[in-house]
């Protein structure tokens, strides 16, 4: 016998996903309009305002993905690495795995910059990485460890990265909403987040 889900109210108190905030759950009960609706389109403009707010930046590619976190990970790998590319990646946890996983399904190389977990990312190890891999086109790194909750410095990651002339793929899935994060003024280049963490937003948008 099938019966309707009414799920029981809980708190939840991990790193995401987090409770929704009322007024979401409230805007889901609205009534639903066509995508090329008019006022569809008026919404989408400001959705990416917000988002452009968000992430403190100005940069008109800033959009939502109807798909989870994972699917904005791929996005920013898929069009930023090619079969033959060079990535350095940074892992302290179980996200920068995730990533590396992302440059191999490209056809690309990952070089692997290994933190304990709990830890931040060390800039030192990543500045003798760039240094030893000329080639590489992007540097890869987890804002905030969604496994451990440690947080390393993007903005002086990113500034390495600039030094040596190589692109960044920061994950802030964890971090956006959460603690400071200013695309723009640190130069990051290719950002992905989820709805679910510090936004307080239902899972499944990216
Ligand atoms: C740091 C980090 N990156 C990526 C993801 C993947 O996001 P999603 O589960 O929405 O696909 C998560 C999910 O917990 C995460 O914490």
């Amino acid at each position: 016998m099938i019966s309707s889900f009414k799920p029981v109210a809980r708190t939840l108190m991990g790193p995401g996903p987090s409770d929704v905030n009322p007024r979401i759950l409230e805007a889901l009960g609205r009534t639903t309009i066509g995508h090329l609706d008019p006022q569809f389109i008026e919404m989408m403009d400001q959705i990416k305002q917000l988002l452009q707010y968000a992430f403190q930046t100005k940069n008109e590619l800033t959009l939502p993905v109807s798909a989870p976190g994972s699917a904005g990970m791929e996005a920013c790998f898929v069009n930023l690495l090619e079969p033959g590319d060079k990535a350095i990646v940074c892992i302290n946890g179980v996200f920068g795995n995730r990533m590396v996983e992302n440059v191999t399904r490209c056809g690309a190389t990952a070089v692997t910059v290994e933190d304990d977990w709990g830890k931040p990312v060390d800039p030192a190890k990543v500045e003798a990485a760039l240094v030893a891999n000329p080639d590489a086109k992007v540097l890869c790194f987890v804002h905030a460890e969604t496994s451990t909750g440690a947080r390393s410095d993007a903005q002086a990651l990113a500034s390495l990265a600039q030094k040596h002339d190589c692109l960044t793929i920061v994950d802030t899935v964890t971090s956006l909403g959460g603690v400071e994060l200013k695309v723009d003024e640190w130069g990051l280049d290719a950002v992905y987040s989820g709805t679910q963490k510090c936004l307080s937003c239902t899972p499944g948008l990216s």
